[in-house]
């Protein structure tokens, strides 16, 4: 049978998941969901902490205290917490009274601020944050789309945005008009645990100035490259080498809960001059774009995006079909079992990529020795997450 990556599958645990923009967490204790799970943001005098949103008293959500310096403190009893997670005042035991040892709030293995974002690590990660590196190049616009939430799980959308076959259906309103329904063969190259998928496309491209003049063609080459990390990274980057202009799109993804994923889009331009009228319109037609994706995403009956296992014989990859004409597939008994829910031709080797890259994962936390649900396991841990912690204080830029 095969497997399905839900939005609460537990080896998602190993992974960077963005909870909330820079911006949403300011003095107040903000509360995120991620996994099935609920959290805590604040922003204490030292730096951005994390908790799992539940008070080791009598499990009130932190979410409703507040900050007070270097510590959040419980809404219900008063009890203070440092970003460790310990506890450093229970009011109704009297000053100087220890609290009791299991009286710790739960931090995640990590929580960084990067690109615009605040990510959590429930557990240790297997992979680092993507880098978007127009973010430090000069020349470029950068412009964020409001969050978008989705009832699809966060698997079908990364897959989503990682396919191309679908524009002149999907998009045929917008990016799709016009567009080419073959998808040439494509080079999917192994990076990390993600993947880098290059493609040179011919299409209509009337952002060119040049264009209205005449000093253009309309139609012309782009060169399209998506970069994954998992779980749910996403960058795309579009060079349009006769205009001279490239546009990279960021789309990363937190699975909240079953039938919810919040969706971070952010635009990078290096030919908008910083005009903000061209920034918000281009803002908008992104936003257009994205809401014609999830309209149907959301009309899938699918908890999760199916995995592939065993690698199939045929290899998508190498521009083969996975399975023959009679469906019986053509990669042995296991492998069509892993495949029996989809048919997955050469257009889908990005797609077929993803579900390797996450069945991976899943399949390294598997392997994994069993422990408390993401906490840290030992002091060992407890110190690593403290390290990590001071490097994100060293390296975050706000
Ligand atoms: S429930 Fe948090 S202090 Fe009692
Ligand atoms: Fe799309």
């Amino acid at each position: 049978m095969s497997r399905r990556l839900k939005n609460t599958t537990a080896a998602l645990r190993h992974g960077w998941h963005p909870v909330a923009r820079s911006g949403e967490v300011a003095d107040k204790p903000v509360a995120v969901r991620l996994l099935g799970e609920p959290w805590v943001l604040a922003r204490l005098d030292n730096g951005l902490a994390a908790f799992a949103d539940r008070c080791p008293h009598r499990l009130a959500p932190l979410s409703a205290g507040r900050v007070d310096a270097t510590e959040i403190i419980c809404g219900y009893h008063g009890w203070r917490f440092v970003a460790s997670g310990a506890c450093t005042a229970i009011p109704s035991l009297g000053p100087g009274v220890p609290a009791p040892r299991r009286a710790r709030a739960i931090p995640p293995w990590g929580v960084v601020e990067r690109h615009g974002l605040i990510w959590i690590a429930p557990a240790e990660p297997f992979t680092d944050l993507i880098e978007i590196p127009e973010a430090d190049e000069a020349g470029f616009d950068s412009v964020w789309l409001e969050p978008s939430r989705s009832s699809a799980c966060a698997g079908l959308l990364a897959d989503n945005f990682l396919d191309t076959a679908h524009f002149p259906f999907v998009h045929a309103a917008t990016i799709g008009a016009g567009e080419d329904t073959l998808v040439a063969p494509y080079r999917v190259t192994p990076d990390g645990e993600g993947f880098v998928v290059q493609m040179e496309q011919r299409v209509a491209n009337p952002e060119d100035p040049k264009v209205a003049t005449g000093e253009h063609p309309l139609v012309q080459r782009r060169w399209s490259t998506y970069v994954y990390r998992p779980p749910f990274m996403l960058r795309l980057r579009l060079d349009y080498p006769d205009a001279g202009m490239i546009n990279t799109i960021q789309f990363c993804l937190q699975p909240e809960d079953e039938g919810s994923t919040r969706i971070y889009t952010r635009l990078l331009r290096d030919d908008l001059g910083g005009d903000a009228a061209r920034m918000a319109e281009a803002a908008r037609f992104e936003q257009a774009v994205l809401d014609e994706d999830l309209a149907l995403q959301e009309r899938f009956d699918l908890d999760g995006l199916p995995l592939l296992g065993d690698l199939p014989r045929a290899d998508p990859l190498r521009g083969e079909s996975p399975r023959d004409e009679s469906g019986r597939g053509a990669s042995g008994r296991g492998a069509d079992a892993d495949l029996a829910e989809e048919v997955s031709i050469r257009a889908d080797a990005a797609g077929v990529a993803l579900r390797r890259a996450l069945a991976s994962l899943v399949d390294r936390a598997t392997r994994l020795p069993a422990r408390g649900a993401g906490q840290p396991a030992d002091d060992r841990d407890r110190l690593r997450t403290t390290a990590h912690r001071t490097e994100f204080r060293r390296t975050t830029s706000r």
